[in-house]
């Protein structure tokens, strides 16, 4: 069998904001692989790093944020070694993304049209403009916008239709990689639910693959094959999303998030947050960054940072999993709270 290349690998990447109280260390030693036509999630908590490593795949880190670590490339090629130019015709072209608030990506003077006629006109500079508006027609049928919003300006679309145009836009120069940032957190629970359906419909109409990135557990599974969960700017676990059930090994942090999803029961409905707050990523702890939250942490996690364990169905970065732990006391172990499941 031939070895699949990647449209996205991410390798032992840091990145870092300066700020007056010292360097915030939001992503750390992530790594991450995202395969041809898949869709994989990434979920955590708000401020755990999933825009900031967004941007960088992106090469979209600004100001103050520096990759300080790692590499990244995609469809093989390493994102950091293009020259500006190289950079400009990548992206969009090769990889793309929709950002939380399309008001912010879409430009308020322009209609849509006229920004999606730019789109293809400034990377395929060969294309006429009528061409150019043929596919803008296109591409709003294919997310369901009616072709009289051409002429329509950002602030006359309703938020689900501008989300669309972003969308559309986001797909226009057929990339291999779209990254979509909480692409429908800003939309009501109807609308949200629609965009879900129809970046399902398109992704398997264009086979493109797609890093999901929410704080919504519920929403990154129904969507994902795979799901990768950040917790303080680590990755600490990547599963497959289908496993993702109370009776199956996790990271503590994921079992605490599916035990946060709200349960309807016989009598009522069950929601049990994580208790406490996650570290100041200015001052990390040197053990386990989730051992303050978790109810296995002992001693050890505190002091020793966990590495990566690989099981069947996920990797976990969590001392739970570590193949030592056997007769040695100083390990956390799941029996203690609940029933081994292995
Ligand atoms: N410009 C910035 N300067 C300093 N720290 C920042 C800046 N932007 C983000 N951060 C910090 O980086 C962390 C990760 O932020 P972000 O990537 O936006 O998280 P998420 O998208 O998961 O909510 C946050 O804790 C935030 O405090
Ligand atoms: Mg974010």
């Amino acid at each position: 069998m031939s070895k699949v290349q990647p449209v996205l690998e991410i390798e032992d990447v840091t990145v870092v904001y300066d700020s007056p109280s010292g360097p915030v260390q939001a992503v750390s030693d992530v790594n991450l692989t995202v395969y041809p036509g898949t869709i994989v999630g990434l979920i955590g908590e708000s401020g755990s790093g999933k825009s900031t490593l967004a941007n960088a795949i992106m090469r979209l880190l600004r100001g103050n944020a520096r990759l300080t670590k790692g590499q990244i490339r995609v469809m093989g090629t390493d994102i950091y070694a293009l020259s500006k130019r190289e950079l400009r015709t990548f992206r969009w072209s090769r990889m793309s993304m929709v950002f939380q608030s399309a008001m912010t990506a879409l430009n308020p003077v322009m209609t849509v049209e006229k920004q999606i006629v730019d789109t293809f006109r400034s990377h395929r500079p060969q294309m006429s403009v009528k061409e150019a508006k043929e596919r803008a027609r296109d591409l709003l049928r294919l997310v369901r916008i009616d072709e009289k919003h051409l002429r329509s300006f950002p602030h006359e679309l309703s938020g689900g239709m501008r989300q669309r145009v972003v969308i559309a836009i986001a797909i226009a120069l057929e990339p291999q990689l779209v990254i979509m940032d909480e692409p429908t957190t800003a939309l009501d629970v109807v609308v949200q639910r629609s965009i879900l359906n129809q970046i399902q419909e398109l992704q398997a109409e264009r086979g493109f693959a797609i890093l999901f990135i929410s704080h919504d557990f519920s929403l990154v599974t129904e969507i994902a094959s795979r799901v990768a969960i950040m917790y303080a700017g680590r990755m600490v676990e990547n599963t497959e999303a289908k496993v993702l059930l109370p009776e199956v090994d996790h990271h503590p942090y994921t079992e605490g998030l599916m035990r946060a999803i709200p349960r309807l029961t016989y009598e009522d409905v069950v929601i049990e947050g994580i208790q406490g707050h996650p570290p100041d990523l200015i001052d990390l702890p040197s053990g386990c960054a989730y051992s303050p939250r978790c109810p296995y942490a002992t001693a050890a996690c505190m002091e020793i940072r966990p590495t990566l364990h690989r099981l069947s169905h996920a990797t976990i970065e969590c001392h739970l999993y570590s193949p030592t732990k056997e007769g040695d006391s100083e390990w956390p172990a799941k029996q203690l709270l609940y029933k081994s499941t292995t």
